[in-house]
């Protein structure tokens, strides 16, 4: 019996096939653009990884050649200041750790007003052309005026002295508070350090601009005072004993 297309069943066979090849092509086109949006992911990472190391010489072609040679990223607890074993760190999901009840930890002093924290961050060891280490860059994030800002800040082997630091995202004002993305906001942060001799968290973003002289003075951005402020609370966040003390003691004892 020949097959009747116009039949209520022909019509049922061609809805049933259609929908089949579109559900296929909806799940492929899926499967392509997850491998293609983890790609600009790490490759995102990579970049601002290299910057916050302020390494010489990258260039859109070169980057991901640099990241290999020289970074390496280190899954570490901030409770011990140990690494912890870990695979696939290009795509570990720091947000995700830092929200699950499972692998974060309530903060008691939030000044950083994130809530909770990751207990186990990746960091990344910079190696110099010699193959010797030559800065440590740490993630920091926390609340500006209206968004939270995320950031990489990268340490020279003192774990005291900013070599660079980037802030890849945030949802400031555009002309206002989105400073902490300028380049020549972000290089005056070069040279600069966290603690002072007594080990306290003393850099300032001051009001009006630092005294070139002050080793711990950032300058602020008048008009943007509260974003500005949200950079402060991030930076005594992490440095502090809810943060990277623990982490900085240990990579300073053992030498880095
Ligand atoms: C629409 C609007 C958007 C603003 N966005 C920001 C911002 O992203 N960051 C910021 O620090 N201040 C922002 N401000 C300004 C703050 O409300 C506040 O006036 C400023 O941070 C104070 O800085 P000052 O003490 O240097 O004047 C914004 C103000 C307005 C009206």
């Amino acid at each position: 019996m020949a097959f009747n297309k116009d039949s209520i069943a022909g019509t049922m066979v061609f809805t049933i096939v259609l929908c089949l090849v579109c559900s296929f092509m909806i799940t492929g086109t899926a499967d392509v653009l997850k491998e293609r949006k983890l790609v600009k992911k790490r490759d995102e990472l990579m970049r601002n990884v290299l910057v916050a190391a302020n390494v010489e010489g990258v260039t859109h072609d070169n980057f991901r050649e640099i990241f290999n040679a020289k970074v390496t990223p280190v899954l570490v607890s901030l409770e011990t200041g140990e690494p912890v074993a870990a695979e696939n760190l290009l795509d570990y999901d720091t947000n995700m750790a830092a929200i699950n009840p499972e692998t974060s930890s309530k903060i008691s002093k939030d000044i950083a007003k994130i809530k909770t924290r990751a207990n186990n961050i990746r960091i990344f060891k910079v190696n110099n052309d010699q193959g010797q280490l030559q800065t440590v860059v740490l993630p920091v994030y926390g609340k500006g005026l209206w968004s939270i800002i995320y950031g990489f800040i990268g340490m020279e082997k003192d774990l005291n002295t900013v070599e660079g630091i980037v802030f890849y995202e945030h949802g400031e004002t555009p002309g206002i508070g989105d400073f902490v993305n300028r380049e020549e906001w972000r290089t005056t942060w070069h040279g600069k350090q966290i603690y002072n001799g007594t080990g306290a968290v003393a850099l300032k973003i001051v009001k009006g601009g630092a005294n070139p002289s002050d080793v711990n003075g950032v300058d602020g951005v008048s008009g943007a005072t509260r974003t500005g402020a949200g950079v402060q609370n991030l930076i005594n966040f992490w440095f502090g004993a809810e943060g990277y003390a623990n982490l900085i003691e240990k990579l300073k004892a053992a030498g880095v």
